[in-house]
């Protein structure tokens, strides 16, 4: 682990990134803010520059030549998105606007096929507002009932509980492989084993996962995973569903429109296979290109260097962090991601991430899409600090220089 953190070459890491060049307010921006979205490598522009100014065409519908090339380029990156994530065929990868757009799509179509008035759906406290609320309108509309995972004091999912959870009427376990708000990673294997165990399906919101560690979809088990390019240093509006085939296989479709049927007639309608029964409309084309150069963009580093890199930005951050008089740090899981979710005495995290703004430190204030995991702690808001390959051990310095000094502003009894 060591050795791979030292083999990470943080100054070529950073030179890709246009954004890593500017300033804002005056100071070199740090940007502690990639758990909301990831900034973007040359390659990422490029690729979709490229479509738009030599490649462009549209997908599946025309014979001509660009038509067909641009066919082949967003298939070939099904292919590589199925490749990243061990999926047994590329067939099991429908894209996505992102992983909100993914959890909906398994709510209206597998919710709908499966799930009846009072079955239960299993998720977690911690879970992203977009992993909760697809299943609450699902619920209200079939008279399905949410039952919640709770956590420890440390975010720490508690499986005892989960086990008193599953029970014959279970039809789905929903949770995300790690928590946006507090970073915990999840045993999700062992989730997964344990709802399989009594037959229920279980699905993984892979949001704050895929960029930053190894995700091996087979090796887990799961049978739906989700993630948003947008986070994996991939443009905005693209993202991707991944489900095994044979689940895939007994969905209705979700949206309807071109491309995703084989006849239609008014009386009525036949559709496609998986994957593209389920991608209705022109899709997202330049974005679809854009994420396979930010996945290739992550191969090229390597996920086991990222993910060892970030271990060790998140240790020295939390110790830097824990020498700060007043400061909580709200998470403390042994496994998590590199998210650091704090509160400071009497300081409102919104003018902290006001006056850390000031200094160039871009971190995100409030309660980051999930209210039930804050609540669950007692409070309405953190500031979080989310790192990335391009985070550098000097930038958590100044982040933290930044924050001593807005701090004695905003509360001067505390001290160091
Ligand atoms: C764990 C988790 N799930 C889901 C989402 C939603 O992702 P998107 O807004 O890209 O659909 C996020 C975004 O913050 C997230 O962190």
């Amino acid at each position: 682990m060591i050795e791979e953190k030292k083999s990470l070459d943080v100054a070529r890491v950073r030179s890709h990134f246009p954004m890593l060049k500017k300033t804002m307010h005056g100071k070199p921006l740090i940007y502690l803010d990639s758990a909301a979205t990831a900034l973007k490598p040359q390659v990422v522009i490029d690729a979709v520059q490229r479509y738009y100014t030599e490649e462009f065409g549209t997908v599946h519908r025309a014979v001509y030549e660009l038509a067909g090339k641009a066919t082949e380029r967003y298939e070939s990156v099904r292919k590589q998105v199925g490749q990243f994530l061990n999926a047994a065929s590329s067939e099991e990868i429908i894209f996505t606007k992102g992983t909100t757009d993914a959890i909906n799509l398994v709510a209206q179509t597998y919710g709908k096929a499966f799930v009846q008035a009072g079955d239960e759906i299993i998720l977690s406290v911690l879970e992203h507002h977009s992993n909760i609320v697809p299943w609450q309108l699902l619920a209200k509309e079939n008279g399905a009932v949410l039952k919640v995972i709770p956590c420890d004091e440390r975010g720490v999912l508690l499986l005892d509980e989960y086990d008193g959870l599953l029970s014959e009427r279970t039809k789905l376990v929903s949770v995300a492989h790690i928590s946006n708000s507090l970073g915990t990673l999840h045993p999700v294997k062992e989730i997964i084993l344990r709802a399989h165990a009594r037959g229920v399906p279980v699905f993984i919101d892979g949001a704050q996962a895929v960029p930053h560690m190894e995700v091996d979809v087979q090796e887990l088990d799961a049978d739906f995973y989700a993630f948003s390019g947008h986070k994996a240093f991939g443009p905005t509006g693209v993202g991707v569903l991944y489900g095994k085939r044979k689940m895939l296989e007994k969905l209705p479709p979700y949206q309807g429109g071109g491309d995703m049927i084989e006849r239609v007639f008014f009386e009525e309608s036949t559709f496609q296979k998986p994957p593209l029964r389920f991608e209705a409309g022109t899709p997202p084309i330049a974005q679809v290109m854009g994420l396979g150069a930010a996945l290739s963009f992550i191969e090229s580093i390597g996920r086991g260097r990222i993910a060892a890199w970030e271990k060790a930005l998140l240790e020295y951050a939390t110790e830097k962090l824990l020498q700060i008089d007043g400061l909580s740090i709200v998470g403390t899981a042994p496994e998590k991601g590199a998210i650091l979710s704090f509160v400071v005495k009497e300081i409102h995290p919104l003018d902290l991430g006001t006056l850390l703004d000031l200094k160039g430190v871009a971190v995100r204030t409030g309660h980051h899409c999930a209210q039930p995991a804050l609540r669950r702690f007692s409070l309405p808001a953190t500031t979080r600090a989310s790192f990335a390959p391009y985070t550098t051990f000097e930038e958590i310095d100044n982040f933290i220089a930044a924050l001593k000094e807005a701090i004695l502003l905003l509360s001067p009894s505390l001290s160091y």
